[in-house]
C-alpha cells in the first residue's frame, strides 16, 4: 500500500538536496552560507558529510522548485517545509538560514533546523527554526547526530550527549564522533532508550553556565530509570561544547572530559550541598533528593554502591540512607 510516511521521507530528501544545492551552487549560498559555516571553522568535508545546506532570502523557493518537479502541495505542508498562507498560496518554512538536516538512526532525513546567520536579527528572528511535529517526526524520539555517531559510539562503548547541532558537529570535526544532542530540550526517556541500544554508558557534556547545570539534572533521573551510567562534564563558564572544541585538539578535549567528568552522584551531592550550606532544613531536602534519585536505579547492588558513596560524601549513616532508599524502591512497586 502506499504509505505517507514513506512519501514524506522522499520530499524531505528532495528538500535537503535542494537546500545543498543552493549552498555549493548559488550565489548567496556560497557569498553568504558558506562564509558563514566557514568562518565558524567548520571544515568543508563536515560540511559535506553532516548534509549542511542554505535557503536564500526568497520565502517560497522551495516550494517553487518542489512544485515544478512535481511534488504535491499537501506534502510539503505535512513534512512542515512549508505552510499555508491564509490565502492558500504556500510559503517556505526556511528562509535566510543554514540549514541542518536531522536524521534517524537509519540516516533519513526526518526534519531541518535551520539557524539564522545575522547577528542584528537575532533579537528579532528566533536564532533557530525548526520542523514542526509531523506524521514522521516525533521530536522526542530523535536525536541530533545518531545516524553519525551509533558507530562510534559502539566501538567506544560510551556516548556524549550535548545540547545543540553545532555541538555535535564541531566535536565530530575535532575526532570526537560518539556525540548526539537532545536539541536544546529535556531529554526523554525514548531517546535514552536509542542510546541505551548501543551502550550503557553516557557522559552529559553541558555548558558551565547555570542552564546547563539545571539541564543535567532534569536528565538524570530518567537515565538512572533507564539503567544508565552516568557521568556529568562541565566545560568552563561561557563555553559550550563547540566553542570548546574550537580551542582544544581531540587530544587535549579527551583529557579534559576524562579530567572532569564525574560520576552523576558525586555531581548531584556536590552541586546541592553547596546550595544547601549549613541550613539543615535545606541539607535534608537535599538528601531525600538524592536518595530519591538512587531509588530509582533498577540494579540492586548499584544503588548499595551509590548509598555507601551518598553516606561518606553526606557523611550520614549508611543504614538511614539504606531504609530511606528501600522505602521509596517498595513504593514505586
Ligand atoms: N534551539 C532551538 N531553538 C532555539 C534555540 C535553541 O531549537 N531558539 C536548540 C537547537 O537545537 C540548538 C540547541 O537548542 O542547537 C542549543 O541552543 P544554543 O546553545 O542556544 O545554540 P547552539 O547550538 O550553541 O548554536 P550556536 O552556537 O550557533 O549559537
Ligand atoms: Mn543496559
Ligand atoms: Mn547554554
Ligand atoms: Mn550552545
Ligand atoms: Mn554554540
Amino acid at each position: 500500500a502506499q504509505s505517507l510516511r514513506e512519501s514524506l521521507f522522499v520530499v524531505n530528501q528532495f528538500a535537503s538536496e535542494y537546500f545543498q544545492n543552493i549552498l555549493y551552487n548559488d550565489i548567496d549560498g556560497q557569498r553568504i552560507g558558506m562564509t558563514y559555516l566557514r568562518g565558524r571553522g567548520f571544515r568543508d568535508d563536515i560540511i559535506k558529510k553532516f548534509q549542511l545546506g542554505f535557503s536564500t532570502e526568497s520565502h517560497d523557493a522551495l516550494a517553487k522548485a518542489a512544485i515544478q518537479k512535481g511534488f504535491k502541495e499537501d506534502y510539503l505542508v505535512k513534512t512542515g517545509l512549508c505552510y499555508r498562507k491564509d490565502d492558500g498560496s504556500l510559503r517556505d518554512r526556511f528562509w535566510g538560514r543554514v540549514i541542518f538536516p536531522v536524521h534517524t538512526l537509519s540516516g533519513k532525513v526526518v526534519a531541518f533546523g535551520g539557524r539564522v546567520l545575522s547577528a542584528a536579527t537575532k533579537n528579532v528572528q528566533m536564532k533557530y527554526v525548526n520542523s514542526p511535529e509531523s506524521e514522521i517526526y516525533h521530536k522526542s524520539r530523535e536525536l541530533y547526530g545518531i545516524y553519525f555517531a551509533k558507530q562510534a559510539i559502539v566501538r567506544q562503548d560510551r556516548c556524549f550527549l550535548v545540547e545543540g547541532y553545532t555541538d555535535v558537529i564541531s566535536m565530530h570535526q575535532s575526532g570526537i564522533e560518539n556525540v548526539v544532542a537532545s536539541s536544546g530540550t529535556a531529554l526523554t526517556s525514548e531517546q535514552i532508550r536509542l542510546i541505551h541500544r548501543f551502550t550503557n554508558n553516557i557522559t552529559m557534556l553541558y555548558d558551565g553556565d547555570g542552564a546547563g547545570i539545571k539541564a543535567s539534572l532534569r536528565g538524570i533521573d530518567m537515565l538512572l530509570e533507564e539503567g544508565m551510567n552516568i557521568k556529568v562534564c562541565l566545560l568552563p563558564d561561557g563555553d559550550d561544547p563547540d566553542s570548546f572544541a574550537r580551542k582544544h585538539n581531540a587530544t587535549d578535549y579527551q583529557a579534559y572530559i576524562n579530567g572532569h567528568e564525574v560520576d552523576f552522584i558525586r555531581f548531584k551531592t556536590n552541586l546541592l550541598m553547596e546550595e544547601a550550606g549549613k541550613d539543615p532544613i535545606k541539607r535534608a531536602s537535599l538528601i531525600s533528593s538524592i536518595v530519591k534519585s538512587i531509588s530509582v536505579i533498577p540494579d540492586a547492588i548499584v544503588r548499595s554502591v551509590y548509598i555507601r558513596e551518598c553516606s561518606q560524601l553526606l557523611q550520614m549513616e549508611e543504614k538511614i540512607l539504606v531504609e530511606a532508599t528501600a522505602k521509596l524502591t517498595e513504593q514505586a512497586r
